[in-house]
């Protein structure tokens, strides 16, 4: 399969009525496997709105959705939160870690719901937190770690069950300048080992440094602009 993200005609509709939101008004959207994509646009063009249909955390009011080949727009509930376990690595501006968990459990957390042992589970976790460049931090908890090294730990959270889609909303957002340049760099490096990302940004520097752009507006794709001379 070589497209992981295919849509077609995506909507969504928040509320209803005299008060519905057009979030997403048909997009269509192919990513293929091995690209490095970012996702700009204005606030409240729909980029999270977005993100949160095709990483699985939400369904479409309408249209198609193939997510490594797979249709998933008309899954939700516990279908959809298994393959997105399965095949999405999240990675937002806020770390999301669990506070009272080690560095460790929280890599092997995506590794527990997919029912793999805990020897297994650990092995893989301090492979992870080694590829990421953190692995002395295996048994700290998040609180003792810097901005950067928590969004380490959610890279290699994100990575724990191989999937097939990096999703990353303002993955810098919180981070100072130096620290966010390289978090990034972690990126592009697991992009070139061949992990397909999608990264919203406000950040024209950090969507130069992506091989595409995707620009949302109001809720539709914009025409790619033409390639420079
Ligand atoms: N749960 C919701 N209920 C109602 N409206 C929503 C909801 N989530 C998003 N919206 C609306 O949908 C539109 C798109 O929002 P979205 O969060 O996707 O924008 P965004 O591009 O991520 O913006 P930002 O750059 O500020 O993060 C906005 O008009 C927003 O108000
Ligand atoms: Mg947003």
């Amino acid at each position: 399969m070589e497209n992981v993200i295919v849509t077609r005609g995506l909507t969504k509709v928040f509320g209803a009525n005299g008060n519905a939101v057009y979030a997403l008004r048909g997009i269509e959207l192919e990513v293929a496997r091995g690209e490095f994509v970012a996702l700009v646009g204005p606030s409240g063009s729909g980029k999270s709105t977005l993100m949160a249909i095709i990483g699985c955390l939400d369904s479409p009011s309408a249209g198609t959705y193939a997510l490594d080949g797979e249709p998933v727009e008309r899954l939700s509930g516990a279908a959809l939160a298994r393959i997105r376990n399965e095949k999405v690595g999240f990675v937002f501006q806020t770390y999301n870690l669990l506070p009272r968990a080690t560095v460790s459990r929280n890599v092997e957390l995506p590794m527990l719901y997919a029912g793999i042992g805990r020897k297994q589970r650990r092995t893989r976790a301090l492979e992870l937190l080694e590829k990421v460049g953190i692995p002395e931090k295996a048994d700290r908890l998040p609180s003792e770690l810097s901005g950067g090294q928590r969004q380490r730990v959610a890279i290699a959270r994100a990575l724990a069950n191989s999937p097939a889609l990096l999703l990353a909303d303002e993955p810098t957002g919180a981070l100072d300048s130096k620290t966010g340049a390289e978090v990034l760099g972690l990126f592009q490096q697991l992009n070139r080992q061949g992990h397909t990302v999608l990264l919203v940004t406000h950040d024209p520097k950090i969507a130069a440094l992506a091989s595409r752009r995707v620009e949302l507006y109001d809720g539709l794709v914009l025409a790619p602009e033409p390639r420079a001379a």
